[in-house]
């Protein structure tokens, strides 16, 4: 969590750092939308009384906040604006900015695909082929997301079809931070697990022979994160993400395959990570494997990104890369694009205050800005700061304020607390579209820790429309992301059967009605004739079977 806390007292915003609450920055407040510092303390810079990184978050919270807080065209409110209107007028993407937001990723795409450092990174995956689903072969898949790491042996039967013996573990909140070499021995440990408990013999290398190659087991490996990748099973880390930081990736040059393959090789496994790849790439191989006009995978859960299959000529930056391999004579390369970056410098998406007061509180302040207003790690936060600001205005939970009996003062403790609030209820609170809301009640005396009685309806219907409309910006904006690499490769609809999108992730399958709500984004945006041949589909769980995939393919590579 971010050692940089935010106050807002009486039109000011006091950043003060965690350790040394030490007064940072004074931010007045000119009007709603609008902030400006008014006070640095010169001792800002000392560095004892401030870590640089520190520094670096406040400096990028005093230009957050100092610069409009909404990018917003309608005119900022005056005080007296009802507060749901309001968060009604800052939440809701009018189609004009729907499209001018999806201008400005075709642009970026195409920068991304000039250059490196572009805001949208555009990674090049060095899979060039694409799957035919005839492929045969035993592989295993270690598939590591923000939330779980699915062990899985996958076996890839041909005419499309696939069969999966997998486990999942829960990553443990503790090694999201720790070096990162204890992450990856938990990985070697769960694979043991999963070994165990399947009843397969462990592959370990005899102590005496020291086993040849051709006996062992081929990993591919889904690493979710941001990486810069060099080869099929090469790669650095550029960014962490979705609450990781662990120490030892970032920033040392260090190889991801070659640090998972050392943890394989400290306890003798006879296992060969032969591939790296990202989930998007993952989900759109596996739906690939059967369906062969899926160009495009899309992951909507704890994190959000796209990949998609992109030209040889496009990939203008292709001749600055290394690719010593002699077959980098393909027509095609699945590149993953990182849409968590996307308009980084806050120029084209309108982010609200509480996307701002979220941001600043995470370990990557400033960085994944799309990311933040779209997946399921954030969505609740942002909600639920929402909320606690509504309740400020007694507008939601006037009960707790009362403070008279012990479940409602620690439920207005609990509307205080980063997080507490998740993607799940904005789902489950969603989907109740009956009059009296009673499922909305249920979920919120739940989470409040209070008897049903003491929600009133009103309580009910506020908190289902802030759902609602976070939920809703968050799938116009996917949505965005889809409609821009459908107009940077306008041929992938030409035909009349069209494209499918694969995609993966809890928001997509839980939240009520949001492929609906990216049907009709897409239909403003692409127009009716091209979006009917998009077919949006829940591919679950397919990184790991794509990382067999990947494994596969490298293996075919080296013969
Ligand atoms: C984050 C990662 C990205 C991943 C996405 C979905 O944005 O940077 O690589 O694909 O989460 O898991």
């Amino acid at each position: 969590m971010s050692d940089i806390r935010v106050q807002r007292r009486d039109g000011e915003i006091r950043v003060s750092s965690f350790r040394q609450v030490h007064h940072v920055a004074v931010l007045k407040r000119l009007d709603p939308a609008d902030f400006r510092i008014i006070t640095f303390r010169p001792t800002f810079l000392d560095p004892p009384t401030l870590a640089p990184r520190a520094l670096a978050r406040a400096l990028v919270l005093a230009t957050t906040i100092s610069t409009p807080i909404m990018s917003h065209p309608t005119p900022p409110s005056a005080d007296s604006e009802d507060p749901l209107a309001r968060l009604e007028r800052e939440f809701n993407l009018t189609p004009v900015q729907l499209s001018t937001i999806a201008t400005r990723f075709v642009n970026e795409m195409r920068k991304g695909l000039d250059r490196h450092g572009a805001t949208l990174p555009m990674i090049p995956t060095y899979v060039t082929s694409s799957v035919t689903g005839h492929e045969r072969g035993s592989y295993m898949a270690l598939d590591m997301g923000g939330t779980n790491l699915r062990v899985c042996r996958v076996d890839l039967e041909g005419a499309g079809r696939v069969s999966v013996e997998q486990e999942t573990f829960v990553i443990p909140a503790e090694l999201k931070l720790a070096p990162i070499v204890d992450l990856f021995d938990w990985v070697v440990s769960c694979v043991e697990l999963f070994f165990t408990h399947k009843g397969h013999p462990l592959p370990l290398v005899d102590p005496e022979t020291e086993a040849a190659q051709q006996d062992s087991l081929y990993v591919g490996f889904t690493f979710s994160f941001s990486v810069n990748q060099t080869a099929l099973n090469r790669g650095t880390l550029l960014a962490w993400s979705k609450g990781f930081h662990c120490p030892g990736l970032l920033g040392t040059g260090a190889d991801i395959v070659e640090l998972l393959q050392e943890s394989f090789r400290r306890r003798r496994h006879r296992i060969v990570v032969t591939a790296l790849v990202n989930d998007t790439a993952g989900t759109l191989l596996a739906c690939g494997y059967q369906d062969p006009t899926c160009k495009v995978g899309v992951i909507l859960g704890t994190g959000t990104n796209a990949a998609y299959y992109e030209t040889r000529s496009a990939l203008r930056k292709w001749g600055t890369l290394p690719h010593e391999d002699p077959r980098s004579s393909f027509t095609e390369m699945i590149i993953n694009t990182e849409w968590a970056e996307f308009d980084d410098e806050r120029d084209v998406v309108p982010v609200t205050r509480y996307d701002c007061e979220l941001d600043v509180a995470t370990n990557d302040v400033g960085t994944s800005i799309f990311e933040k207003l779209i997946s399921g790690l954030y969505l609740g936060e942002v909600v639920r700061l929402a909320l606690a600001d509504l309740h400020s205005h007694k507008l939601v939970f006037p009960r707790l304020a009362d403070g008279a009996d012990q479940p409602f003062r620690t439920a207005q403790k609990t509307l205080t607390e980063p997080y507490r609030f998740t993607s799940e209820y904005v789902s489950l609170i969603v989907a109740d579209t009956s009059s009296d809301l009673a499922a909305v009640a249920q979920v919120l005396a739940d989470f409040l820790g209070v008897p049903t009685a003491g929600i009133s309806h009103t309580d009910c219907v506020v908190v289902r429309t802030v759902c609602s409309l976070v939920g809703t910006r968050a799938a116009r904006l996917s949505a965005v992301g889809v409609a821009a690499i459908f107009t940077r490769r306008p041929e992938l609809l030409e035909k009349e059967e069209g494209s499918t999108v694969a995609v993966d992730g809890s928001l997509f399958e839980k939240y009520p009605g949001w492929v609906e709500i990216m049907e009709e984004t897409l239909r403003g945006l692409l127009g009716e004739e091209r979006t009917r041949r998009i077919r949006l589909r829940l591919v679950k769980d397919g990184s790991g079977i794509g990382a067999a995939i990947v494994a596969m393919l490298a293996a075919q590579q080296q013969k």
